[in-house]
């Protein structure tokens, strides 16, 4: 077997599954696309979730890359073997649909062997045990003996990484020879000694999996393959471990030369030496990819590697700053496979070298303190150092509390994490206090104030809307930064500019930006001080740096709609002038793609005359068709023209002077029309008043307004739908409902007096004498409030004297009534008290006046006791 290299082993893989009608991509970037479950990509089938799902077409159904990946599961044991790292290549062949089990078998065996050449004697395949299927392909297809091939359970052989596609799977172990065992006479597949390696990861992926544990069967199956380009380097070129194969070795060797020492001598300085070792690659890599130290996220991950390799560089002796000529091994040795590495090469250099500086200025002084602590614990037997001296080390000098953490763990001590975010939160909300203002995507308007004053741009789109120039600052939400990468939101900053910053009421235009690397979508334009131009918005794909060439084109439609609205302004101020009088002012404005609005100085509301007055103005000086012409004149030349100047605004010596056909002639920096027919029409949906003297119109034009119109349209046949009409006879079918409506209503009401009255009829023979007067108490089925006064007036005139006691339950609830003639409050009754008297029996309460009262109650069990109590209390009154 010939002992290839890291780089040629990578060309053998791709070009052989090219052989197998692969397509071969290059390394998706380490950042993921539209990915939340993952920080950073961890497979090569990472970067490719949506084509196994389905949710997006792959450009080909047999893929094959050789993917960067970053898994930081255990960044706290990189280092202490020589197992793993957290950089490495991931080499796969993937089939979308195409392709299943015995193909991905069939070739990754002949890869193996043929290709690579290794010795297939040497080789043990392993299945998921309940995977017969694969386990026959192995056996009789493949010829290989039922007792050569291992059977292991989900724990080994079940694929998944989160939330995604994910199957059994089938690995290809080799078995290194004894000098790499551990000697055990069990040792065999499986074993956890280097003996016998797992190289070769076929995962028939099947299922995917929600995230919450559920799994449901994709509808095509697909091969996803993976196997460790570093450690298949290993095997081939029978290497001790990653850390001996070609290209990393030269890596570890630059770190060993760094440091004086040799690999292999010292376990401690080995831990060290392959801690630099595999930090650098991460870290090189991972800022190719736009992702910057910060504190968050991907970017601590950067910083944590970044400052555990620093760290470990002083253990292991090194002075000043070290890694990027660290990172310059990285780079010559993995540019092969990764020119992008090449191309970056000056930024990922310059970031690295701006953060070991940052760190190096506090690590001794950090490193001193933390000793000095330990040995204080140390001494008075403390375990936990406490949250508070943790946050300092992190605030004051730059250490992550991960690597607190680890250098108090090598000491058998701990960090109380609660107390150190607990002091975070604190430092957090005080910053937060003393800032008050955000801009509206949520950044510090502070990030801004930390840009270079003699930063400024230039803003050159009132002719175009697209244009090339360069990337001069860049700040995320919370800092000024030389990179943002996919998914970071952020600001970016050129020389010149289309992008037409909100001003003079003019909302922002949108677009995109585009560099060689990256895409990033520009959702709004701010004006800062200083000539600043900031475009503020989301990175949506690759990465963006400064100094980047980017083609900046402005969204069309919305800029073209916006300087329809913005003209019309214009001529609408025009308008109110002539029709209401030349006290007219503009009082503030605001147009976007979709409305205007206009202020205005104005003593009383508009009448709807004056408003039909000022649209047929505006839509006659629309259907003239006037030519805009826009032009830079001295103060002095414009004031005789007789434009309009925003009153109580300061000019300089040169204004820009919007004329439009000679009609309308105002001072104005906005993007406007040509001509305004392009405006198309525009109608005033609203006039109402802001302030005192000050009125307000809101108006649509041209898409606005037949948007508006479309809108009123589909309600009204919405409308006519409902009753039965067409728009046209709407309003003829509703007033023919409306006068129905009216006379159901008068029968409704006759019927139910028709049927009180019968109900009544019977009930007058339940007329008591008390005395010379006459009392009716008596219970009614399903009468209102209303119908029980009714009633109980027609009674009383049927009484001659006397009382009227009704009561009725609909619903569940109870209503009492009382009525007295004028004869029988002469004698003593009092509707209100005797309401009040009985009103408890039906659980509520009432009162009145005494020839009228009324009561509520919500227990219809109690009118009985009621009607027989106005009795005894009717008889008391009189009495
Ligand atoms: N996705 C599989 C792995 O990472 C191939 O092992």
């Amino acid at each position: 077997m010939q002992a290839y290299g890291v780089n040629q082993l990578r060309k053998m893989f791709l070009e052989f599954f090219e052989s197998k009608e692969h397509l071969a991509m290059k390394s998706f970037s380490l950042v993921p696309h539209n990915d939340k479950s993952l920080l950073l990509i961890n497979s090569g089938m990472a970067p490719l979730k949506p084509y196994f799902t389905g949710q997006e077409i792959p450009p080909r159904r047999r893929v094959t890359t050789c993917q960067k990946c970053i898994r930081t599961g255990d960044i706290e044991n990189v280092g202490k073997t020589a197992r793993h790292g957290t950089f490495f290549e991931m080499l796969g062949n993937f089939s979308f649909g195409d392709y299943f089990k015995r193909e991905a078998i069939a070739w990754s065996w002949e890869f193996l062997t043929e290709v690579v050449g290794l010795d297939a004697d040497r080789l043990y395949p392993s299945v998921y045990e309940e995977d017969e299927e694969a386990f026959e392909i192995w056996n009789k297809e493949m010829g290989i003996p039922a007792e050569r091939i291992f059977r292991f359970g989900k724990e080994d052989n079940f694929w998944e990484h989160g939330s995604g596609p994910c199957g059994p799977c089938s690995e290809i172990y080799y078995d290194r020879g004894e000098k790499y065992g551990c000697g055990s006479p069990d040792c065999t597949v499986g074993c956890e000694c280097d003996r016998y390696m797992e190289i070769w990861n076929n995962v028939f992926t099947q299922f995917d999996n929600d995230g919450n544990g559920h799994y449901s069967e994709l509808e095509q199956k697909n091969i996803d393959t993976g196997m460790g380009l570093e450690r298949l380097a290993s095997v081939v070129q029978d290497v001790e471990s990653i850390f001996d194969v070609d290209t990393i070795k030269a890596l570890r060797d630059h770190v060993s030369r760094l440091a004086g020492k040799e690999y292999g001598e010292d376990y401690n300085t080995d831990v060290s030496l392959r801690v630099i070792t595999d930090h650098v690659r991460s870290v090189t890599f991972m800022i190719s990819d736009g992702i910057m130290p910060s504190n968050e996220g991907r970017g601590y991950v950067l910083r944590r590697l970044l400052r555990r390799a620093c760290r470990h560089g002083r253990l292991l002796g090194i002075e000043g700053n070290f890694l990027p000529t660290l990172a310059e091994t990285v780079i010559a040795g993995s540019k092969d496979g990764y020119p992008e590495l090449e191309e970056k090469r000056d930024f990922i250099l310059k970031v690295i070298a701006k953060e070991e500086e940052q760190f190096n200025k506090t690590i001794d002084q950090g490193l001193g303190i933390l000793s000095d602590l330990i040995e204080e614990m140390e001494k008075s037997g403390e375990k936990v150092l406490s949250g508070e001296a943790a946050f300092k080390l992190y605030d004051t000098y730059g250490f992550p509390l991960d690597l607190t953490k680890e250098i108090l763990e090598e000491k058998g001590l701990e960090a109380d994490e609660e107390g150190f975010h607990a002091a975070m939160e604190i430092q957090r909300k005080t910053a937060r206090d003393a800032r008050e203002v955000t801009n509206y995507m949520g950044a510090d308007v502070t990030v801004y104030e930390s840009i270079d004053p003699s930063v400024t741009s230039t803003f050159v789109g009132y002719d175009k809307l697209s244009c090339e120039s360069e990337i001069i600052v860049l700040t995320s939400d919370t800092e000024v930064t030389e990179a943002l990468s996919d998914g970071d939101r952020g600001t970016i900053f050129v020389k010149e500019t289309p992008f037409y910053a909100t001003s003079g009421g003019q909302e922002a235009d949108t677009g995109v930006i585009r560099t060689a690397d990256g895409e990033f979508r520009v959702e709004d334009t701010i004006k800062l001080l200083g000539g600043k131009i900031g475009h503020v918005g989301v990175v949506t794909k690759g990465m963006i740096k400064v100094g980047d060439t980017a083609e900046l084109e402005v969204n069309a439609e919305k800029r073209a709609l916006s300087a329809r609205n913005h003209s019309a302004t214009h001529l609408l101020q025009k308008a109110l002038r002539t029709v209401l009088g030349s006290h007219v002012e503009q009082a503030g404005s605001s147009v976007n793609e979709d409305r205007l609005r206009f202020d205005f100085t104005h003593f009383s509301a508009m009448t709807p005359e004056e408003i039909r007055e000022v649209e047929k103005l505006v839509n006659d000086s629309i259907a003239k068709a006037l030519d805009v012409d826009i032009q830079n004149m001295p103060i002095e030349e414009a004031k005789k023209t007789g434009a309009q100047a925003l009153f109580g605004e300061k000019y300089g010596d040169i204004v820009r002077v919007v004329n439009m056909g000679g009609y309308s002639i105002e001072f104005c920096g906005g993007t406007h029309v040509k001509n305004t027919s392009e405006i198309m029409a525009l109608k005033i949906i609203s006039e109402s008043g802001v302030a005192a003297g000050v009125r307000r119109i809101e108006a649509l034009t041209s898409k606005g307004l037949l948007h508006y119109y479309d809108n009123l349209e589909a309600k009204m046949h919405e409308a006519a739908k409902l009753v039965k009409a067409t728009p046209e006879n709407l309003g003829e079918k509703i007033g023919h409902l409306l006068s129905e409506n009216k006379a159901l209503h008068a029968e409704v009401d006759s019927l139910k007096s028709k049927l009180a009255q019968e109900a009544a009829g019977d009930i007058l023979d339940q007329v008591q004498e008390i005395g010379d007067l006459k009392l009716l108490a008596a219970e009614l089925p399903g009468v209102d409030m209303n119908g029980l006064r009714d009633l109980g007036d027609q009674m009383k005139e049927k009484l001659g004297e006397g009382v009227v006691v009704l009561a009725s339950e609909a619903d569940g609830k109870v209503s009492l009534m009382v009525t007295a003639t004028d004869g029988a409050v002469k004698k003593g009754a009092h509707s209100g008290n005797l309401i009040k008297a009985i009103a408890g029996c039906i659980g509520g309460g009432g009162g009145g006046r005494p020839n009228m009262a009324q009561a509520g109650g919500k227990n219809p069990a109690g009118i009985k006791d009621a009607l027989a109590k106005a009795e005894e209390v009717l008889k008391e009154q009189l009495s």
